[in-house]
């Protein structure tokens, strides 16, 4: 079984899709997590990430994979055998990935190393295309939203350390929560609107808005949805 879900950032896509893989006995595959790798690889090799053939070329040359986490923790992401979970976080890989992950050549290669890894597994992956363009077959396809201050509120938290899904979280920083919003807002506008694979949901996903939903009552949505397939309700 595959389950697709995609969506902008800080929709929630990756809490949802961990916990769904934890409950389900599913392997997660975070592909936004690949593409970010690849741009981490051009900024440590000086590739401009503008220039589309270099990065063409740093995505073929590279393998990134999943390795399991602690007990429970998200995978860690390796970039050929360097560790990366933590690097490709950064502020810097934000704002140069929509770059990098616009090359028709970096989604070719990503979108073959995610079919891959998928390969005689049961998997809940995420992204932008996971519906339209990497298994467009998946049995359950989601696209979830939410108003991007929303999003911006929760990326903040995560930023200083906080969990979004606590019941009283809080940000510290107004302006970096700003920055946050305005980074986001230009990142959605760049995915969107790409020739390849832009951001848009599948015409079969089945949409839904976290915006007012707890972590719990979208995972509960998107387990029913999985229950459904596999017929269990
Ligand atoms: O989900 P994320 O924020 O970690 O994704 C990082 C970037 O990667 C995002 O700006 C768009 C791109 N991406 C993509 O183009 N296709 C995917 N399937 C996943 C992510």
């Amino acid at each position: 079984m595959i389950v697709a879900i995609d969506g902008p950032a800080g929709s929630g896509k990756s809490t949802v899709a961990r916990a769904l893989a934890a409950r389900e006995g599913l392997t997660y595959l975070d592909t936004g997590a690949m593409y970010r790798a690849v741009t981490l690889a051009c900024l440590e090799r000086g590739v401009d990430p503008a220039d589309a053939d270099a990065v063409a070329e740093v995505a073929k040359a590279v393998r990134v994979s999943f390795a399991p986490g602690d007990g429970g923790a998200a995978p860690r992401v390796l970039l050929d055998i360097q560790d990366v979970t933590e690097a490709i976080r950064t502020a810097e890989v934000d704002r140069a990935v929509s770059a990098v992950s616009a090359v028709p050549a970096v989604r070719e290669a990503m979108v073959a190393q995610q079919r891959r890894i998928a390969e005689g597994h049961d998997v809940v992956a995420e992204g932008r295309d996971i519906g339209t363009v990497v298994f467009p077959k998946a049995e359950v396809k989601v696209f979830l939203s939410a108003d991007p201050e929303a999003r911006a509120w929760r990326r903040a938290i995560e930023r200083e350390g906080g969990d979004p899904t606590a019941p009283d979280a809080k940000v510290h920083d107004k302006k970096a929560y700003k920055r946050v919003l305005a980074d986001i807002k230009s990142r959605d506008a760049q995915d969107s609107a790409r020739d390849t694979s832009p951001l848009k949901p599948a015409d079969d996903a089945v949409r839904l808005d976290s915006t007012k939903l707890t972590k719990d009552e979208t995972l509960d949505a998107i387990a029913a949805l999985v229950d459904q397939r596999r017929g269990r309700s």
